[in-house]
Protein backbone atom coordinates (compact mmCIF):
# COMPACT_ATOMS: atom_id res chain seq x y z
CA UNK A 1 0.00 0.00 0.00
CA UNK A 2 1.34 3.60 -0.83
CA UNK A 3 2.15 5.60 2.14
CA UNK A 4 0.98 9.09 1.77
CA UNK A 5 3.01 11.80 3.22
CA UNK A 6 2.46 15.48 4.06
CA UNK A 7 4.49 17.55 1.88
CA UNK A 8 5.83 20.60 3.85
CA UNK A 9 7.40 22.98 0.87
CA UNK A 10 9.35 25.72 2.20
CA UNK A 11 9.48 28.93 -0.13
CA UNK A 12 12.97 30.57 -0.57
CA UNK A 13 13.42 34.32 -0.38
CA UNK A 14 14.07 34.77 -3.83
CA UNK A 15 10.26 32.97 -4.53
CA UNK A 16 8.52 33.03 -0.60
CA UNK A 17 5.48 31.51 0.09
CA UNK A 18 2.57 33.49 0.84
CA UNK A 19 1.17 32.33 4.12
CA UNK A 20 -0.82 35.55 4.74
CA UNK A 21 -2.22 35.45 1.52
CA UNK A 22 -5.69 37.23 3.77
CA UNK A 23 -3.56 40.59 4.44
CA UNK A 24 -2.79 43.07 1.45
CA UNK A 25 0.64 43.89 2.59
CA UNK A 26 2.85 42.72 5.20
CA UNK A 27 5.43 44.87 7.26
CA UNK A 28 7.89 44.00 9.34
CA UNK A 29 9.16 46.01 12.10
CA UNK A 30 13.01 45.16 13.15
CA UNK A 31 16.33 46.56 13.92
CA UNK A 32 19.70 44.42 14.39
CA UNK A 33 19.38 45.74 18.08
CA UNK A 34 17.48 44.94 20.67
CA UNK A 35 15.71 46.98 23.53
CA UNK A 36 15.33 50.30 20.91
CA UNK A 37 12.19 50.10 20.70
CA UNK A 38 10.72 47.91 18.44
CA UNK A 39 7.84 46.80 19.97
CA UNK A 40 6.49 50.12 20.80
CA UNK A 41 6.75 51.47 17.04
CA UNK A 42 5.28 48.69 15.85
CA UNK A 43 2.47 48.86 18.57
CA UNK A 44 1.97 52.53 17.77
CA UNK A 45 2.41 52.49 13.74
CA UNK A 46 -0.06 49.45 13.98
CA UNK A 47 -2.68 52.10 16.39
CA UNK A 48 -2.24 55.04 13.73
CA UNK A 49 -2.73 52.73 10.35
CA UNK A 50 -6.00 51.77 12.40
CA UNK A 51 -7.23 55.36 13.57
CA UNK A 52 -6.82 55.74 9.53
CA UNK A 53 -9.95 52.97 9.06
CA UNK A 54 -7.55 50.49 7.99
CA UNK A 55 -7.74 46.90 8.93
CA UNK A 56 -4.96 45.80 10.65
CA UNK A 57 -3.26 42.65 12.40
CA UNK A 58 -0.13 42.63 14.52
CA UNK A 59 2.08 39.86 15.10
CA UNK A 60 4.23 39.38 17.72
CA UNK A 61 7.17 37.82 16.50
CA UNK A 62 8.94 37.60 19.37
CA UNK A 63 8.27 34.42 21.09
CA UNK A 64 10.98 34.29 23.58
CA UNK A 65 10.63 38.34 24.76
CA UNK A 66 6.91 38.89 23.79
CA UNK A 67 6.49 42.52 24.54
CA UNK A 68 2.54 42.86 23.02
CA UNK A 69 0.16 41.90 25.45
CA UNK A 70 1.32 44.29 27.82
CA UNK A 71 1.82 47.49 25.31
CA UNK A 72 -1.93 46.93 24.20
CA UNK A 73 -3.09 45.92 28.21
CA UNK A 74 -4.58 42.71 27.41
CA UNK A 75 -1.71 40.54 28.93
CA UNK A 76 -4.61 38.68 30.82
CA UNK A 77 -6.08 37.69 28.05
CA UNK A 78 -5.76 34.20 27.32
CA UNK A 79 -6.01 32.60 23.73
CA UNK A 80 -9.46 30.94 22.72
CA UNK A 81 -10.09 28.72 19.64
CA UNK A 82 -13.46 29.71 17.45
CA UNK A 83 -15.74 26.36 16.02
CA UNK A 84 -13.25 26.41 12.86
CA UNK A 85 -10.41 25.48 14.80
CA UNK A 86 -8.75 28.87 14.58
CA UNK A 87 -6.83 30.83 17.23
CA UNK A 88 -9.53 33.91 18.16
CA UNK A 89 -7.11 37.42 18.07
CA UNK A 90 -6.84 39.56 20.99
CA UNK A 91 -8.11 43.07 20.11
CA UNK A 92 -7.77 46.68 21.25
CA UNK A 93 -7.61 50.28 19.94
CA UNK A 94 -8.78 48.73 16.66
CA UNK A 95 -5.72 46.41 16.00
CA UNK A 96 -6.40 42.37 16.31
CA UNK A 97 -3.10 40.84 18.14
CA UNK A 98 -1.58 37.19 18.35
CA UNK A 99 1.44 36.76 20.41
CA UNK A 100 2.97 33.88 22.03
CA UNK A 101 2.31 35.69 25.40
CA UNK A 102 -1.59 35.22 24.73
CA UNK A 103 -0.93 31.41 24.95
CA UNK A 104 1.01 30.53 28.51
CA UNK A 105 -0.74 29.90 31.31
CA UNK A 106 0.24 32.73 33.07
CA UNK A 107 2.29 36.08 32.05
CA UNK A 108 5.74 35.33 33.89
CA UNK A 109 5.85 31.25 32.00
CA UNK A 110 9.24 31.39 30.54
CA UNK A 111 9.22 29.54 26.44
CA UNK A 112 12.11 26.87 27.05
CA UNK A 113 11.93 26.10 23.40
CA UNK A 114 14.08 25.16 20.47
CA UNK A 115 14.44 27.83 17.32
CA UNK A 116 12.59 25.19 15.27
CA UNK A 117 9.77 24.92 17.56
CA UNK A 118 9.57 28.82 17.81
CA UNK A 119 9.63 29.39 14.03
CA UNK A 120 6.89 26.02 14.29
CA UNK A 121 4.90 28.42 16.36
CA UNK A 122 4.72 31.91 14.33
CA UNK A 123 3.43 29.56 10.92
CA UNK A 124 0.58 28.74 12.64
CA UNK A 125 0.24 32.04 14.09
CA UNK A 126 0.06 33.23 10.19
CA UNK A 127 -2.13 30.26 8.96
CA UNK A 128 -4.29 29.12 12.18
CA UNK A 129 -5.47 32.80 13.77
CA UNK A 130 -8.82 33.83 12.25
CA UNK A 131 -7.69 37.33 11.35
CA UNK A 132 -10.20 37.63 8.46
CA UNK A 133 -9.07 40.27 5.67
CA UNK A 134 -6.47 43.06 6.98
CA UNK A 135 -5.20 45.80 4.87
CA UNK A 136 -1.78 45.93 6.98
CA UNK A 137 -0.31 42.70 8.94
CA UNK A 138 2.38 44.03 10.72
CA UNK A 139 5.28 42.09 12.48
CA UNK A 140 6.88 42.90 15.43
CA UNK A 141 10.37 41.26 15.15
CA UNK A 142 12.52 39.75 17.71
CA UNK A 143 16.32 41.63 18.22
CA UNK A 144 18.87 40.05 15.39
CA UNK A 145 19.44 38.65 12.42
CA UNK A 146 18.38 35.34 12.51
CA UNK A 147 15.64 32.23 12.71
CA UNK A 148 12.82 34.31 13.00
CA UNK A 149 13.62 36.87 10.14
CA UNK A 150 14.92 34.79 7.87
CA UNK A 151 11.80 32.05 8.13
CA UNK A 152 9.72 35.53 7.70
CA UNK A 153 11.11 36.48 4.42
CA UNK A 154 10.52 32.79 3.15
CA UNK A 155 7.26 32.59 4.15
CA UNK A 156 5.33 35.87 3.31
CA UNK A 157 5.92 37.93 0.54
CA UNK A 158 7.09 41.44 2.93
CA UNK A 159 5.68 44.16 1.72
CA UNK A 160 8.90 45.80 3.48
CA UNK A 161 10.64 46.41 6.52
CA UNK A 162 10.98 49.31 8.56
CA UNK A 163 14.35 49.65 10.76
CA UNK A 164 14.00 51.13 13.90
CA UNK A 165 17.55 52.41 15.63
CA UNK A 166 18.32 54.78 18.15
CA UNK A 167 21.19 57.60 17.36
CA UNK A 168 23.96 55.73 19.03
CA UNK A 169 27.04 53.85 16.77
CA UNK A 170 26.56 50.74 19.38
CA UNK A 171 22.65 50.78 17.89
CA UNK A 172 23.81 51.46 13.93
CA UNK A 173 26.49 49.13 13.62
CA UNK A 174 23.91 46.45 14.09
CA UNK A 175 21.40 47.96 12.05
CA UNK A 176 23.60 47.95 9.44
CA UNK A 177 23.83 44.17 9.82
CA UNK A 178 19.94 44.15 9.47
CA UNK A 179 19.92 46.20 6.33
CA UNK A 180 22.18 43.72 4.71
CA UNK A 181 20.31 41.07 5.39
CA UNK A 182 17.07 42.73 4.18
CA UNK A 183 18.64 43.48 0.91
CA UNK A 184 20.38 39.86 0.75
CA UNK A 185 17.01 38.31 1.70
CA UNK A 186 15.52 40.74 -1.08
CA UNK A 187 13.27 42.18 1.66
CA UNK A 188 12.37 45.93 0.37
CA UNK A 189 13.83 47.97 3.11
CA UNK A 190 10.99 51.17 3.84
CA UNK A 191 12.73 53.25 5.88
CA UNK A 192 14.73 54.06 9.00
CA UNK A 193 13.12 55.43 12.38
CA UNK A 194 15.28 57.17 15.00
CA UNK A 195 13.63 56.52 18.21
CA UNK A 196 14.97 58.08 21.56
CA UNK A 197 16.12 60.97 19.09
CA UNK A 198 16.23 63.09 22.16
CA UNK A 199 15.14 63.36 25.31
CA UNK A 200 12.77 66.39 25.98
CA UNK A 201 12.68 67.11 30.06
CA UNK A 202 9.47 67.04 31.54
CA UNK A 203 10.31 70.24 33.94
CA UNK A 204 12.00 72.75 31.18
CA UNK A 205 10.90 71.23 27.89
CA UNK A 206 14.95 71.35 26.99
CA UNK A 207 16.11 68.91 24.47
CA UNK A 208 19.18 66.57 25.45
CA UNK A 209 20.97 64.28 23.06
CA UNK A 210 21.51 61.52 25.32
CA UNK A 211 22.33 59.36 22.76
CA UNK A 212 24.12 61.02 20.54
CA UNK A 213 22.62 62.72 17.23
CA UNK A 214 23.35 61.78 13.65
CA UNK A 215 23.39 58.02 13.98
CA UNK A 216 20.11 57.19 11.95
CA UNK A 217 20.68 60.11 9.26
CA UNK A 218 24.47 58.65 8.63
CA UNK A 219 23.20 55.32 8.12
CA UNK A 220 20.49 56.68 5.62
CA UNK A 221 22.92 58.25 3.57
CA UNK A 222 25.58 54.97 3.78
CA UNK A 223 22.61 52.47 2.96
CA UNK A 224 20.25 55.04 0.42
CA UNK A 225 17.19 54.33 2.61
CA UNK A 226 14.96 56.96 3.75
CA UNK A 227 14.52 58.34 7.49
CA UNK A 228 10.99 57.92 8.14
CA UNK A 229 10.91 59.71 11.54
CA UNK A 230 12.61 60.85 14.88
CA UNK A 231 10.86 59.98 17.98
CA UNK A 232 12.04 61.89 20.98
CA UNK A 233 12.44 59.99 24.54
CA UNK A 234 9.85 61.38 26.83
CA UNK A 235 8.92 59.86 30.55
CA UNK A 236 5.36 59.91 29.87
CA UNK A 237 6.17 57.52 26.97
CA UNK A 238 7.58 54.66 29.16
CA UNK A 239 4.39 54.85 31.77
CA UNK A 240 2.09 55.16 28.82
CA UNK A 241 3.74 51.77 27.91
CA UNK A 242 3.31 50.17 31.17
CA UNK A 243 -0.08 51.01 31.54
CA UNK A 244 -1.51 49.71 27.90
CA UNK A 245 -1.66 53.42 26.84
CA UNK A 246 -0.22 53.94 23.55
CA UNK A 247 1.75 57.05 22.79
CA UNK A 248 0.30 57.69 19.13
CA UNK A 249 -3.27 58.80 21.25
CA UNK A 250 -2.09 59.79 24.52
CA UNK A 251 1.57 60.79 24.41
CA UNK A 252 2.88 64.33 24.00
CA UNK A 253 2.04 66.19 21.10
CA UNK A 254 5.62 65.64 19.58
CA UNK A 255 5.30 61.51 19.69
CA UNK A 256 2.18 62.25 17.89
CA UNK A 257 3.46 63.90 15.67
CA UNK A 258 6.56 61.94 14.86
CA UNK A 259 4.54 58.74 14.29
CA UNK A 260 2.13 60.42 11.66
CA UNK A 261 4.76 61.25 10.32
CA UNK A 262 6.02 58.13 9.70
CA UNK A 263 2.62 57.08 8.84
CA UNK A 264 1.80 59.43 6.18
CA UNK A 265 5.12 58.50 4.23
CA UNK A 266 4.53 54.82 4.25
CA UNK A 267 0.72 55.02 3.29
CA UNK A 268 2.47 56.60 0.14
CA UNK A 269 4.59 53.50 -0.98
N1 LIG B 1 10.53 57.06 22.74
C1 LIG B 1 10.56 56.44 23.91
N2 LIG B 1 10.52 57.16 25.09
C2 LIG B 1 10.58 56.53 26.29
N3 LIG B 1 10.67 55.21 26.45
C3 LIG B 1 10.70 54.46 25.34
C4 LIG B 1 10.64 55.01 24.03
N4 LIG B 1 10.69 54.00 23.13
C5 LIG B 1 10.75 52.87 23.83
N5 LIG B 1 10.76 53.13 25.17
C6 LIG B 1 10.91 52.14 26.27
O1 LIG B 1 12.13 51.44 26.03
C7 LIG B 1 12.01 50.09 26.37
C8 LIG B 1 12.33 49.22 25.15
O2 LIG B 1 11.33 49.38 24.17
P1 LIG B 1 10.79 48.15 23.34
O3 LIG B 1 10.40 47.02 24.21
O4 LIG B 1 9.76 48.70 22.40
O5 LIG B 1 12.12 47.78 22.54
P2 LIG B 1 12.41 46.51 21.61
O6 LIG B 1 13.38 46.96 20.59
O7 LIG B 1 11.14 45.93 21.13
O8 LIG B 1 13.09 45.53 22.65
P3 LIG B 1 13.43 43.96 22.41
O9 LIG B 1 14.68 43.93 21.61
O10 LIG B 1 13.60 43.44 23.79
O11 LIG B 1 12.25 43.36 21.69
C9 LIG B 1 10.58 49.92 26.88
O12 LIG B 1 10.61 50.01 28.26
C10 LIG B 1 9.84 51.09 26.27
O13 LIG B 1 8.71 51.47 27.04
MG1 LIG C 1 10.39 43.94 21.33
Amino acid sequence: METIKKKITYGSTQTPNNRASYAQKVIAISSGKGGVGKSTVAANFAVGLAQKGLRVGLLDADIYGPSIPRLFGVENERLAWNNDNKMIPSENFGVKLMSVGLTTPQNDTPLVWRSSVAVSALIQFLEDVAWGELDYMIIDMPPGTGDVQLTMAQEIPLFGAILVTTPQMLATDDVSRAIMMFKETHVPILGLVENMSYFIAPDTNAHYDIFGSGGAKHLCENYDVPLLTQIPLTCKMCENSDEGKMAIIFGEIEIQKSYKEMIEKILKK
